[in-house]
């Protein structure tokens, strides 16, 4: 069999534009332009798109209608619509606005964890223990994410085994997937293969996404190491929007048009329109020029 033939035949591509996208976007996006963003998206055809995120609107204040947002979409039937909730009080907000998928989000580094979340990791998971529990009651589809998978923008180089025991415990509280996030962008092939060779061997490769920025040109390289481990899971944002206001050095994340070339490029089925991807892209460019152009 050849290598293309040895791949998989079928990825879900995730995306994470309105929220990792626009979270790092400085000028203010009004609401009624991010729901019409995100209901292109839902016609493209993703299966999963990451809305919103219910944090203090005083750590970002982009996301600050998180709410409004949730509840004016018109759900597409067959589109999980994802938000990030970091507490009790993020979960209380998310099943008020009527969400049905939360994601979870930790890191592998102490130090970011600190300047993301003011917590340590360990508080991180304390957090996590009462919202998992209500999240799993209410029936909740929930994902983790373990920030930092590879490199710390603090304290430099990630141990995989970290990143092993995060995702442990994430899985331990019920998370239903859990994604590996190169946050600042800057893992290598290398790096990805040295992670991925212990984590699918320790999880089920069919549990696991990759969320890869595009820092240094090699996510496209890093998706393909991921292919080959069997992963069918990848994160990408719509026109390359976003970046982490609380990672330096996180600009953009790999591209969704980018992705599905790729994708297209191997003969791999995603079920979404690149077209109308960039069309969604496009529109928003139009109605708020200049986005996505600050560098973090
Ligand atoms: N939604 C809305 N407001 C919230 C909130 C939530 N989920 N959680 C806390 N707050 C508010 C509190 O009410 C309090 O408000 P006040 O100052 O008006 O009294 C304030 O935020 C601080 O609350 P506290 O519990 O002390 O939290 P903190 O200051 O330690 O911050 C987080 C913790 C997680 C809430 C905050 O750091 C955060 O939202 N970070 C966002 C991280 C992020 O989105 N990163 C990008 C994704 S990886
Ligand atoms: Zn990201």
């Amino acid at each position: 069999m050849s290598f293309v033939e040895r791949l998989p035949r079928q990825v879900t591509v995730v995306e994470v534009g309105p929220r990792d996208g626009l979270q790092n976007e400085a000028q203010p996006v009004p609401t009624e332009l991010k729901v019409a963003f995100i209901e292109r998206l839902a016609d493209a055809g993703f299966p999963v798109i990451e809305v919103t995120s219910f944090v203090s609107p005083k750590a970002v204040p982009q996301l600050a209608d998180a709410e409004e947002v949730m509840r004016r979409i018109a759900r597409r039937p067959g589109t999980r619509y994802l938000a990030l909730v970091p507490n009790e009080r993020g979960l209380e907000r998310a099943l008020a606005a009527g969400c049905d998928a939360i994601a979870l989000f930790t890191a592998a580094s102490e130090a970011f964890s600190q300047a993301n979340v003011r917590a340590s990791i360990e508080e991180t998971f304390g957090r996590f223990r009462p919202v998992a529990e209500r999240a799993q009651a209410a029936g909740l589809w929930i994902r983790g994410y373990v920030s930092t998978a590879f490199h710390c923008p603090y304290s430099g180089p990630v141990d995989p085994q970290q990143v092993l025991s995060m995702a442990d415990r994430l899985f331990s509280l019920g998370c239903h997937e859990v994604a590996l996030a190169d946050t600042i962008g800057r893992a290598t092939p290398r790096d990805v293969d040295r992670l991925l060779a212990l984590a699918t061997r320790a999880f089920e490769p069919s549990r696991l996404a990759l969320h890869f920025h595009d820092t240094a040109g090699l996510a496209l390289a890093n998706v393909m190491i991921g292919l080959d481990y069997g992963i069918t899971v990848f994160d990408a944002s719509a026109g390359g929007l976003g970046g982490c206001p609380f990672a330096p050095g996180a600009p953009g994340n790999l591209a969704t048009e980018r992705l599905l070339a790729l994708l297209e490029g191997l003969g791999i089925e995603t079920g979404v329109d690149r077209e109308a991807v960039a069309a969604a892209v496009a529109e928003l460019r139009e109605a708020v020029p200049g986005i996505g152009a600050r560098a973090c």
